[in-house]
């Protein structure tokens, strides 16, 4: 079983880095292989629409993106970390989320799946906002639940925290570090 945990946020050690660990600490317990990669390392393109994956279902652009398609291939689990930034995942996530399209064109234009033979993959959104506001989370886990989709990756949860905004403040949340540590034995004994 291997967990495939990416980082989305810019703050290094902030809210959803701590909240990622947690879960991949918890996934490392029961036995499972993890790796988490922080976007905001990597040279991730936006997506050019070139259309090139829809002739060959892999995208032209050779940057880190080809290592990460890589990982996403290899990997059972995913688990997906981005706080909140104008009510929406951060350009680090966006920019990874939209090179997917060569695998949307790999499913849906090259009628191959997506991300190999490999089956049964699950999917988990670890999010967090500063503020308190209806709605908060809900652009978010609309465009990861379309990744999910388009990736043939089950839903397997989330974890949603708003009000935490100074960097750390997530171990203030009553529970919040122990939830993640809970998931990410959850989401490997499913
Ligand atoms: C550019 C930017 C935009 C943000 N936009 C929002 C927002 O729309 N709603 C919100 O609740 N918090 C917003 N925040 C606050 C972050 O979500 C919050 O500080 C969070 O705890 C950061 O998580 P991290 O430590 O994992 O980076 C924003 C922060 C930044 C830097």
């Amino acid at each position: 079983m291997r967990v495939l945990g990416i980082a989305g946020s810019p703050r290094r050690g902030g809210n959803t880095d701590l909240l990622l660990g947690e879960v991949m600490r918890g996934a490392a317990s029961r036995g499972a292989e993890v790796k988490t990669i922080t976007l905001n390392n990597l040279k991730i393109a936006p997506c050019q629409h070139c259309d090139g994956c829809l002739e060959a279902g892999r995208c032209r652009v050779m940057d880190d993106m080809q290592m990460v398609y890589r990982e996403l291939e290899a990997a059972d689990r995913i688990v997906l970390a981005s706080p909140i930034q104008f009510m929406a995942v951060t350009a680090q996530m966006k920019a990874m989320i939209d090179r997917c399209q060569a695998l949307w064109a790999r499913k849906y234009v090259l009628k191959m799946p997506p991300l190999g033979n490999r089956r049964g993959r699950k999917g988990l959104f670890i999010s967090v906002g500063g503020r308190k506001v209806a709605n908060l989370f809900e652009p978010a886990l609309a465009t990861i639940r379309a990744l999910f989709n388009t990736l043939d990756i089950a839903y397997a949860g989330d974890l949603l925290f708003h009000g935490v905004d100074e960097k750390g403040a997530i171990t203030k949340y009553p529970d919040a570090l122990h939830q993640a540590f809970l998931a990410g034995q959850k989401l490997v004994e499913e």
